[in-house]
């Protein structure tokens, strides 16, 4: 029994992988040019912006004890997060955020505070803290694309 060398067998093998291979190429191909995709995983788009270990950290807390009231972590890292969120930025997060939440209270917290909740939010969604606090700017939010780091639970 030698079927899969015969060469008609041979001829279709060699067909599907052409047409995966194209399939391939056209998908990389088409890729928009505004995904700033960041080769070996999430780092801010010019490199100069970080947040700190002590923001995300007060900001877990902030989380805590303002959202958690209404939302669980889980909404705001992983894949769905990261695909309601695509293409944005934390500078889009945190305007949206701090002109409309808390729900009950919309502007509530402190610029400083917002912040915090989006250094917890981006160390969630695959972003590593540096050594540089993260101000309310739109030039430095802005470096964080909202999708960027590997997705998760
Ligand atoms: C009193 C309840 C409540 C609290 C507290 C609250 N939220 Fe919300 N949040 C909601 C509701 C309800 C929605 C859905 C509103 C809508 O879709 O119009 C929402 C939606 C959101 C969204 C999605 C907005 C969008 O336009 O996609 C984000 C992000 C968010 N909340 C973040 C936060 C953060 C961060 C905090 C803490 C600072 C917070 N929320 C506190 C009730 C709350």
């Amino acid at each position: 029994m030698r079927q899969l060398s015969n060469p008609t067998a041979r001829v279709a093998s060699r067909a599907a992988v052409l047409v995966g291979l194209s399939l391939w190429i056209s998908c990389g191909g088409s890729a928009p040019p505004d995904t700033m995709v960041t080769p070996g995983g999430a780092a801010p788009v010019d490199g100069t912006a970080s947040f700190t270990v002590a923001q995300a950290d007060r900001g877990r807390e902030l989380f805590v004890a303002v959202c958690g009231e209404c939302h669980s972590v889980g909404e705001f890292r992983g894949n769905t997060f990261q695909f309601t969120w695509r293409r944005r930025t934390a500078w889009d997060f945190y305007r949206t955020v701090s002109s409309t939440m808390p729900e009950s209270a919309p502007g509530s917290l402190s610029d400083e505070e917002y912040v915090q909740i989006i250094a917890f939010v981006l160390g969630m969604n695959g972003y590593a803290p540096g050594s540089r606090d993260l101000a309310a700017t739109e030039v430095e939010l802005d470096q964080f694309v909202m999708n960027e780091g590997p997705g998760g639970s």
